[in-house]
């Protein structure tokens, strides 16, 4: 559970992107006593992001695992903004935009120039290099890579990534935070896919090859990842909870950052990634969804 701790070493935070990602990041830090500044470009986003942070709070409270007082509180210390200049005063800024090199590097030029001069800019980059979002700063020994999984509030790890110039200093607080929201850390060197994507992502990419080339139905291939292997979930539902285009840019960034063959995206992956079947978050990927609540199961569409 988060501390007070971590909320003294770090008061303030700036969660950029209030997306799937962003929006529980943003849930972790404000109950972890941190007051949250929450921007997005897209309004809408905003309001879905509240009200997302707002019924997954109450379902503590209703579980017995959070005070009504302590619910009410961290909805009140998160605060959405509409510009970047907002967040002038953080001392941490967490970004989680989209998985676009360009643009995250745009975001970190100006983030520099905005934020005070100590204060720390993390990304929650699937796989997109820290060192060369740190190059586009003035303060590269500040930038880190902070990578919480999908949903930030349930899942217990955060695989922190160090660009070649971040600070032992800087390293360190971003532990002692992340432990302070009762995370697990693990540490990568800065080198694509880092940990875990180097290892899960060609695993959905050749789930998806299995079901390209007719070998197995999208039911049997994920049944025989969960009973066969022990995963809580097969590789194609996991890859439609994480959403198609994040693992078509993850992948992509393997391909051409290590470049071997074996990372090419399956061309039926690329194919609804163009449809706009990007998964969960859009009711439609390799299964469809009936809503977007979080207790939807996947069923069948092709
Ligand atoms: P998402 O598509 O749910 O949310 C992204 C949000 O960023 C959107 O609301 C969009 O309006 C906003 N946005 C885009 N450009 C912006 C800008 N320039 N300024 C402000 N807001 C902007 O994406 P999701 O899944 O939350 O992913 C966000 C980041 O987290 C990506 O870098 C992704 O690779 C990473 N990530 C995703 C995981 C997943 O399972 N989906 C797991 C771990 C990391």
């Amino acid at each position: 559970m988060a501390t007070q701790a971590a909320a003294r070493e770090i008061a303030a935070v700036g969660v950029i992107g209030a997306g799937q990602m962003g929006s529980g990041i943003a849930q972790l830090a404000a109950a972890a006593g941190c007051g949250v500044l929450l921007l997005d470009s897209d309004p809408a986003a905003l309001s879905r992001a509240v009200a997302s942070i707002s019924s997954s709070l109450r379902r503590l409270v209703a579980k017995g695992q959070l005070s009504q007082v302590a619910c009410e509180h961290s909805i009140e210390r998160i605060k959405c903004v509409s510009s970047v200049q907002e967040l002038r005063d953080v001392d941490l800024v967490i970004e989680a935009i989209v998985e676009s090199e360009d643009i995250k590097k745009k975001l970190f030029v100006e983030l520099d120039k905005i934020t005070k001069p100590s204060a720390i800019l993390a990304s929650n980059t699937s796989s997109i290099s820290v060192t060369r979002l740190a190059s586009a700063t003035n303060r590269p020994c500040q930038v880190i890579g902070m990578h919480f999984f999908n949903p930030p509030p349930i899942m217990k790890l955060v695989e922190i990534i160090r660009g070649a110039d971040t600070s032992e200093e800087v390293f360190a607080k971003v532990k002692s935070f992340s432990e302070g929201l009762g995370k697990t850390v693990i540490c990568s060197q800065d080198f694509p896919g880092f940990i875990v994507n180097r290892i899960l992502m060609p695993m959905i990419n050749e789930a998806f090859w299995t079901l390209y080339t007719g070998v197995a139905t999208k039911e049997d291939i994920d049944t025989g990842m969960k009973l066969g292997t022990n995963h809580p979930m097969g590789p194609l539902q996991l890859a439609d909870f994480i959403g198609l285009d994040v693992c078509l840019s993850v992948l992509r960034v393997l391909h051409n950052g290590l470049g071997d063959s074996k990372y090419s995206p399956c061309p039926l992956l690329v194919q609804y990634v163009d449809a706009g079947r990007l998964g969960k978050k859009r009711g439609q990927g390799v299964y469809s969804y009936e809503t977007r609540s979080s207790s939807v199961k996947p069923r069948s569409s092709l």
